[in-house]
Order: C-alpha cells, then sequence, then structure tokens
C-alpha cells in the first residue's frame, strides 16, 4: 500500500494518508446506530484506516447516513434499468444521441434491456454513424447521496441506482471537485472505498489552497447526475455533463460524455488526421501502438487532451487523466464521450482564454517541455541500412562536401550486433568509436537508437544487459510475476523488457548506457523507439491467459482487435502494476529513466528522441511522428502532427524528412527539405530497403533546395533557441498554428498547410507536385516577404506566393523582432558567428522580441541564472535593446540589422551615438540593410536613421 500526500482544505494542512484510504469508519466511531457497525467498521478501518487521519476536516463529508448508505449500496444487488418511455426517446435529436451499444453487436432486444432507445433512422444509407440504440433523456445509473459544496470546490458522493451492462459496477462513487488555480479546475470521480488505479506519471502538482477568484463555477444539482463548467464572465458552458445519458462506472468500463461548447476541437492524439477534428461521428482510438501514421488508427502515443476554440477566439482545454486504453468518441452536437476501461475519471479544465493560454496552463499541470541541447536544433542525418560506417561516413562527407549544415549523425540498428542493445558490429562498424571522437573534435554530435528491450536469447554470460536484468530483477514479469515475459523484437531468439516503472531500473540502465560509454564509444543523444512497446508476436512467445484484463467487456477500436496486438500481454507484471494499465506509461518511463541517467553521465542536457508519448512527455524527450510514407499527402500530414505534438507540450517535434517507408523522389525531396528544415527537430530517415535519401545521394536539385532552407534554418536558430526557452519556462508553443496568433480569425481554425515559428515567422511550403507557387492566407498584420524584404500587399485572401523549386515561401510579421546569426555547417561554428537582426515594424511602427542565450549545453541554465536575456525595441526610427541578465560570458556581436517596412528615404545611420556608413537603403522594397557591424550585444545599444 502506497503513501499519498493529500490536502486539507478547511486546514490547508498537508497529510499523508494511505491511497487506499477511506474516512468512513471514522464517523461511525462517534456512532452506534447500527449494531452490526461496529464489526463492519473494524473491518474497513483495518483495511483503509487512515496513517493520519484530520477528523475535523473530513467531518463534514462523511456523516453516518453516508456510512450507512455505503453499507447498504454494498450488499444490494443493482437491477437494471426500466425501459425508457416513448417520450424520453423523442425528445433526444439525431445529434444529441449517445450511444449506448458501442459493441458491434448491437440489436433492438439488447438495446432495451440497457434500458435504451432504439430507433432506426428512416433513410439508411450505405452506413448511418449515428446511434441506432441511444441513452434516453435523464437516463442515469446513478444519484447523489451527498452533496457539500464548499469554498475549495465541492464534495459529493453518489450511489448506483441501476446496474450498466458491464460487470462490476462501483457501487458508491465519489466526486471531487477543487478549484486549483483561478484558470484551472480539477474534478475527480473515483471509488472512495477501493483504491483505483492511477497513472504514476506525469507528477501532477498537490495544491495546498484553493484559487479564489477562479474564472469558472461549476454547477452540481443533487437532483441530477453529473456537473457542469461554466466560464463565469459570460456564462458559457465550456464542459457539460449534467444529466447527459451514459455515465458508466463499472471496473472495466467507465464513460463519461459531455455537451462542448464549440465544433473547433483539437488535440486527441496521437492520430492522422487534418488539424482541426472532424466531429461528425469520429472514434478516436488511444492505444500506443507501433503503427504507421494512417487515419483513424492509434497510434504511438496517447494524449487526451483538448482545446476547444470557440468563434470569436475564447478557448479552453480538458485534459482525462487516464492512461488506460480508450476510445473518445465526437459528435456533431457538439459532444465528446470518453470510454475508458480503467483507472478512473480524472479530470482537468483549463480556461484559457486564448489557445496559447490554454497550452500554458495545460504545461503548467503535465510539465513543461525541456530545452533542447543548441546543438540538437541542427541538421541530423540518418538512415536504417547504412550497414556499414564506411557508408556512414561516404554519405556524411559527401553531404558536408555539398554545403549542407549538419550537426548530428545518427545510426540505426544496423550499427548493433545481431540488433542487440548496448552492442556494436566489430565487423562492419569496426572503428566507430573513432569516428565519434572525431565527430566530437568537429564540434558535431552522434546520436544512436536504442530499443527498449533486450536479447533474452544470448548464452548466459555473455551479454551482461541480460545477465544485469536478471541479477537485478528488473524485468516485466509474466503472469505470475515470477518469470521474465518473452516476447520478440528485432532479437534473433527473443527479447525480454527492463521495466522502467521500477526504480531500480534507472541504476541498471545507466549502468548499461556507462559501460557502453565507456567501453564502446560515447554518444551524446538517445533514440528510444519500438516503445510502445512494440512486440513482434502478440503477447508473449508463450502466449497470454485468458482473463478479463486480456479480453475486458469492452475493447476499444485498436489495431488488430485486441489489446495485445503487436505488444506484450496486458497480464504482464511490472513494479507498479499490470500492463493493462501501465500499457500508455511505457514510452514515457523510458524517458524519465533514459533522461535521468543521461543526466547523470553527461551531465549535459539530455537529448532524446522517442517513438511511444504520453501526457506530459516533453519534459522528459522529444518525438518524431514515426514510419511515414515518401508520399505527397505524408508531406502535408506532417504540418498537423507537428502542430498537434506542440499541442501536447513536446514541442521538440518532427516527421522523417522525405519519408521513412517506400522510395523518395527528387520532387518530392526537394519539398520535403524545405519544410522539414522547418519543423523543431530536423531529421532525415529512411528505411533499410529504401534508397538514399540524404540530399547529397539525390543530386543537385535536392542538394540545392535542401542548402537553402536549412541554411535559412540556421541564420534563425537564436530565434528558435528562444522560442524552445520559452516554451520551457512558459509553456508557449514552439511551431504553432495560424489561430493560436489570430484566434478572432475563424478563417484561420481550419489552416494547417500554413504554420507559425513562434509569434512572427509565417511558414507557407508547397505541398503539391510541380508547383512553382502556392496560396496562402494571411490573417490581418503587417507582413513581409523574407526574401526580397518587400511588404505584402494583404488583402485578407488567399494570396499567391511565388515557390520556385527551391524556395519555401516565408513571411516576417510585422511587430516583432527576429535574432538571428550567420550560419555555418555546424551549431558549434554559427554560434561563434555574428548575431543579426530582423526588425519587422507593425503599422505603429513598432517592434519586440527577445533573444536567450546560455552556453546551450549545461543542465538548467536558466534556474541556475547562467544565461542572457536581451530584449530589443523599435519604435519610429529608434532601435535599442535592453540586456536584462547577462551571467553567461560570451563574445556576442551584432553584426546586421535588416530593418523592413522603412518607408522614407534613409540618409544617414547612428549606431550608439557615432555615425555609421555601412548600409544601403533600397526604396522600391522599403528595405535597410545595415551591415558589417561590430556592436557588443552585452551592453545596450541604439541605432537611429533618417
Ligand atoms: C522502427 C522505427 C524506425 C526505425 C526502425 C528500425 O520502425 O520507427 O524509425 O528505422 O524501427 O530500427
Amino acid at each position: 500500500m502506497e503513501d499519498e500526500v493529500l490536502v486539507s482544505y478547511s486546514t490547508g494542512k498537508l497529510h499523508k494518508r494511505r491511497r487506499q484510504c477511506s474516512c468512513l469508519p471514522v464517523v461511525c466511531f462517534t456512532s452506534l446506530i447500527v449494531a452490526t457497525c461496529y464489526v463492519t467498521f473494524m473491518y474497513i478501518f483495518r483495511k483503509y484506516s487512515p496513517v493520519e487521519s484530520d477528523f475535523d476536516n473530513e467531518k463534514f463529508l462523511y456523516n453516518e447516513r453516508n456510512f450507512i448508505n455505503l453499507i447498504s449500496v454494498r450488499e444490494f444487488k443493482l437491477a437494471q434499468p426500466p425501459a425508457p418511455a416513448n417520450s424520453q426517446c423523442d425528445l433526444v435529436d439525431e445529434n444529441e444521441k449517445f450511444d449506448c451499444f458501442p459493441e458491434s453487436d448491437a440489436s433492438q432486444m439488447l438495446c432495451e434491456k440497457r434500458g435504451c432507445c432504439w430507433s432506426v433512422p428512416k433513410q439508411v444509407k450505405k452506413w448511418n454513424p449515428i446511434p441506432y440504440c441511444y441513452f434516453p433523456k435523464d437516463f442515469a445509473l446513478y444519484k447523489f447521496v451527498n452533496l457539500t459544496v464548499a469554498d475549495f470546490g465541492a464534495t459529493g458522493f453518489m450511489k448506483a441506482v441501476y446496474s450498466s451492462p458491464y460487470p462490476n459496477n462501483i457501487q458508491l462513487l465519489k466526486i471531487d471537485v477543487k478549484y486549483e488555480t483561478e484558470t484551472r479546475l480539477h474534478i475527480k470521480i473515483y471509488d472512495p472505498v477501493n483504491a483505483r488505479y492511477e497513472p504514476p506519471y506525469p507528477e501532477v502538482p498537490v495544491m495546498n489552497s484553493a484559487a479564489k477568484n477562479t474564472q469558472y463555477q461549476v454547477d452540481l444539482d443533487k437532483t441530477k447526475t453529473g456537473f457542469r463548467v461554466i466560464r463565469k464572465n459570460d456564462n458559457k458552458s465550456i464542459f457539460d455533463c449534467l444529466n447527459v445519458g451514459g455515465f458508466i462506472f463499472s471496473d472495466q468500463f467507465l464513460q463519461l460524455s459531455a455537451k462542448l461548447p464549440t465544433n473547433y476541437i483539437y488535440g486527441l492524439g496521437e492520430h492522422r488526421s487534418d488539424l482541426l477534428l472532424d466531429i461528425n461521428w469520429k472514434t478516436l482510438t488511444m492505444f500506443n501502438c507501433d503503427q504507421p501514421p494512417e487515419n483513424q488508427k492509434n497510434l504511438y502515443g496517447t494524449h487526451p487532451f483538448h482545446l476547444a476554440v470557440e468563434k470569436g477566439g475564447k478557448s479552453s482545454g480538458v485534459l482525462l487523466l487516464n492512461s488506460n486504453g480508450m476510445d473518445i468518441r465526437l459528435q456533431p452536437y457538439p459532444a465528446i464521450t470518453y470510454r475508458t476501461i480503467g483507472g478512473i475519471l480524472d479530470f482537468y479544465f483549463f480556461l484559457g482564454p486564448t489557445p496559447s493560454d490554454v497550452i500554458e496552463q495545460y504545461t503548467e499541470l503535465v510539465g513543461r517541455p525541456l530545452i533542447p541541447p543548441y546543438w540538437g536544433l541542427g541538421f541530423h542525418l540518418c538512415r536504417w541500412g547504412y550497414n556499414k560506417l564506411d557508408n556512414v561516413k561516404e554519405i556524411l562527407e559527401k553531404n558536408q562536401a555539398a554545403g549542407i549544415p549538419v550537426d548530428v549523425q545518427w545510426n540505426d540498428i544496423d550499427y548493433m550486433d545481431r540488433r542487440n542493445d548496448f552492442t556494436y558490429d566489430k565487423v562492419n562498424f569496426k572503428g566507430l568509436d573513432k569516428f565519434v571522437d572525431d565527430l566530437h573534435k568537429k564540434g558535431m554530435h552522434y546520436v544512436v537508437i536504442m530499443d527498449p528491450g533486450v536479447s533474452g536469447g544470448e548464452p548466459n554470460g555473455t551479454y551482461p544487459p541480460y545477465d544485469d536484468a536478471i541479477a537485478q530483477d528488473i524485468l516485466v514479469k509474466d503472469f505470475t510475476g515470477n518469470k521474465p515475459l518473452i516476447g520478440r523484437v528485432w532479437n534473433d531468439k527473443s527479447t525480454v523488457f527492463p521495466d522502467y516503472t521500477n526504480p531500480k531500473t534507472v541504476k541498471y540502465w545507466m549502468e548499461q548506457i556507462s559501460r557502453q560509454q565507456r567501453e564502446q564509444f560515447k554518444y551524446d543523444g538517445m533514440w528510444i523507439d519500438m516503445n510502445e512497446p512494440s512486440n513482434l508476436v502478440d503477447g508473449s512467445l508463450t502466449g497470454c491467459p485468458n482473463d478479463t484484463l486480456e479480453s475486458p467487456p469492452y475493447v476499444p477500436a485498436v489495431v488488430g482487435g485486441k489489446l495485445r496486438a503487436h505488444t506484450i500481454c496486458m497480464t504482464a507484471k511490472h513494479f507498479k502494476g499490470y500492463h493493462y494499465n501501465l500499457h500508455n506509461l511505457f514510452g514515457m518511463s523510458e524517458a524519465i529513466v533514459t533522461n535521468f541517467a543521461l543526466t547523470e553521465i553527461t551531465n549535459k542536457r539530455p537529448f532524446i528522441i522517442s517513438r511511444s508519448t504520453f501526457v506530459g512527455q516533453g519534459k522528459y524527450s522529444g518525438s518524431w511522428t514515426g514510419d511515414n510514407v515518401a508520399v505527397w499527402d505524408d508531406l502535408y500530414h506532417s504540418i498537423p502532427d507537428v502542430l498537434n505534438m506542440n499541442m501536447f507540450g513536446i514541442p521538440l517535434i518532427g516527421a522523417d524528412i522525405c519519408g521513412f517507408q517506400k522510395n523518395a523522389t527528387v520532387a518530392l525531396c526537394q519539398r520535403w527539405y524545405q519544410l522539414g528544415a522547418f519543423y523543431p527537430f530536423s531529421r532525415t530517415h529512411n528505411s533499410n530497403d529504401c534508397v538514399a535519401q540524404d540530399p547529397a545521394s539525390l543530386g543537385k536539385d535536392v542538394i540545392d533546395s535542401a542548402r537553402k532552407a536549412l541554411t535559412i534554418r540556421y541564420r534563425l536558430l537564436p530565434y528558435l533557441y528562444s522560442l524552445f526557452w520559452q516554451a520551457h519556462i512558459k509553456g508557449d508553443t514552439v511551431a504553432r498554428p495560424l489561430f493560436f496568433e489570430f484566434p478572432s480569425d475563424v478563417q484561420t481554425y481550419s489552416i494547417n498547410k500554413q504554420f507559425l515559428w513562434g509569434p512572427a515567422l509565417h511558414i507557407i511550403p508547397v505541398l503539391t507536385e510541380g508547383m512553382t507557387y502556392v496560396k496562402g492566407y494571411l490573417p490581418k498584420a503587417r507582413w513581409f516577404d523574407y526574401y526580397t524584404k518587400k511588404e505584402i500587399v494583404n488583402t485578407g485572401e488567399n494570396i499567391t506566393f511565388a515557390a520556385p523549386l527551391d524556395t519555401i515561401p516565408l513571411l516576417v510579421r510585422g511587430g516583432y523582432i527576429i535574432p538571428t546569426q550567420d550560419p555555418a555547417n555546424t551549431t558549434t561554428d554559427s554560434r561563434k558567428n555574428r548575431m543579426g537582426l530582423i526588425v519587422a515594424p507593425d503599422e505603429k511602427s513598432e517592434a519586440n522580441g527577445i533573444l536567450y542565450w546560455d552556453d546551450g549545453e549545461s543542465i538548467v541554465t536558466y534556474e541556475r541564472n547562467q544565461y542572457n536575456y536581451l530584449s530589443f525595441h523599435l519604435s519610429g526610427k529608434t532601435l535599442n535593446s535592453t540586456v536584462d541578465v547577462w551571467k553567461y560570458k560570451t563574445d556576442m556581436l551584432l553584426g546586421s540589422v535588416d530593418l523592413l517596412g522603412i518607408k522614407s528615404s534613409v540618409s544617414s545611420v547612428v549606431v550608439n551615438g557615432q555615425a555609421y556608413k555601412n548600409f544601403t537603403y533600397m526604396s522600391d522594397c522599403q528595405y535597410l540593410h545595415i551591415l558589417n557591424l561590430s556592436v557588443n550585444m552585452s551592453q545596450p545599444f541604439v541605432i537611429t536613421w533618417s
């Protein structure tokens, strides 16, 4: 039994009690109403006794009536709900029909047995998504037996009055409503008697005080079920499940439906779709899976979080913090249904009111993203199937010779000896250690793949990762809890899986990494792949038992039709519980342990890219979008994929440039390198059965295109890095949809073929073969062409941008100042170059920008005050800087300033009080270019012109 820190709202005190605590016996202690109570009480008391209890605080919540109710409900066999009256069925509009029979074998008889309405739509076309079997108005399986509203929120108990069709209905439920902050509300519905599984990650803050001036209020009504969350300033309900049918809380089927405030819903990953979700009866299944990105399939990660944007821009967000497999259904009311197969219903609501505010509030709860090392923002070269170190060298050299900036060389499983973790192929990759040392000497970095499972098929005593895992007893066990679960991934015979939820695994994983770094080669980052976890056999080599964990009463619409498809048995045992509950956390737990291990070993910022992700993982790793395909549609889809992960607080994200599967073409790669240069994480990678697709292998056209786009990326890295810092401290997105910056412009709500870096850089890629122009929408603002510097006449309509094959249209937004640095072929070299500023005025000739700068690799530089922070301001004809923090000693010189939108001719420029001659003014583009500067940026500067 584990201890849990709880908060007393009346006293504001923190106190500890056991997770399985119920304080109901406390009241019974003072009551002698029921004679048998004492015996029962002693039983329950022993089982659920608090370590420390706060009698006064709890008293008002647990009166003797409740206790008696508790006893009676525990003994009471629930009846099925009665058949509904026709009138209650007729009252339900089509879009309001919540599905009462999500299983495939619905019939009128079975439907009515559930107390639900059956109606076959009159015009049955091919397939009608509107449920035939739906909940009648006012359908309720629970009713409140106690509801106490207090300053901190509310607490209530709900008692089951009817049975759901699923076994083991929880008969007494507790609902805790907590006003956590002014903009964050927490509503938790759980079993107060028997502790149920709750995800151990992410660690969410335990609040020791309640917020006062909340932007929300919660409607609870003792005579109804559910609740409604209302935004106070306009009385709008942002999540309404008050008397919405279908609330079910059984052991393996928990369901809650709610009406939403808008049709504009985003998030709910990880799925392949447009950015704006289709709410037309669409199910989004969440169960981490080694599934290449395809529509309607559960992919590698789980993020039961959505952002709702109302016309006009007011936005809110909802997280269901639950790691069990689940289906989330959207319907056009608009409404949402959560159907999860375990855990509890633990909701957080974020009041925004802007989309960015919602993400900031979300990441404040689940964890702010890490700030990657600066080199991690360079370009990464990777493929599966170099097969020999000589090929790695040759391809790297070819690209460098072609002028492609490269910071990081990667290797996939072909560097390993028979694809076993912590080994390398000493024949084909002979000299890998020297190669990596040489990379380091050139200021480059090296990242290797690591699969989460280690080989289980090596002779005893020959493979330390297995021998140590057995000796230290850290492997995931099969259902017996005694033997390791044996699956098979890339290894020849079998694979066993370290249990990353086991604290002992931290030491184990560190030892394996340290040994490899000591004895083999020193990589700088880890690519943790296959960690859904993927398994090439379903379950295990010896099968899985047949029970309700393997085959629950309701199976979400997972790829493969069963939970263990392509993964390990649900009955597998981890330190923190059954795989059934922890499955979606496997990748996150590996990322947490790897992050810790790399930080300890290298004493530098860890660089980790994980395929599988869960809520809050951006604190520990970045990710990529998995095994995409070298086709134009996947080029497009990479944009919503990248934007979604930014909304989930994982800004270090990119897609495999040029596609992972299938042979890429020159035309596709020309465009993909351009777009990929603007992924926050920019890497080319493909499969071992495809032709090489690095720029140099594809010839001049791709080289020219990639070099041009990547060189711009390198120039803009100070801006990108500053955005990552803002994400780290504030929870901002790095790559963001247009509506984040223009939330009141409805036209932006569905745009996902254009996107922004921060507030200031607008990227409009070509996504169609053969096109040399692209149409884009410009929200109301001043916009300047990045290349020509000319202001674009913004008609507010779709505008056509010239896009020659080697060019990706880029615009700079008026009102912003973008810090830049002269590019080089690595970030180690570019960081020595002079800085620049691109200054784009708004209508009032004003602009602002910032620069965050540190050594780019030490840990917690911001937290330790080892950084520089500068702000830049344009007002009229004066540009100046403020040095807010200068704690990182470095030489930093401003070399150039690009001033856009300068309408009147410039004949003189003054820098820090001295006339400066080195400038050009181009009247046709209204562009003032001040060059060859040498301004010390550690001091404030002033530049004026006339
Ligand atoms: C998985 C990864 C892919 C990698 C391959 C071999 O499919 O998603 O990126 O190349 O495994 O390791």
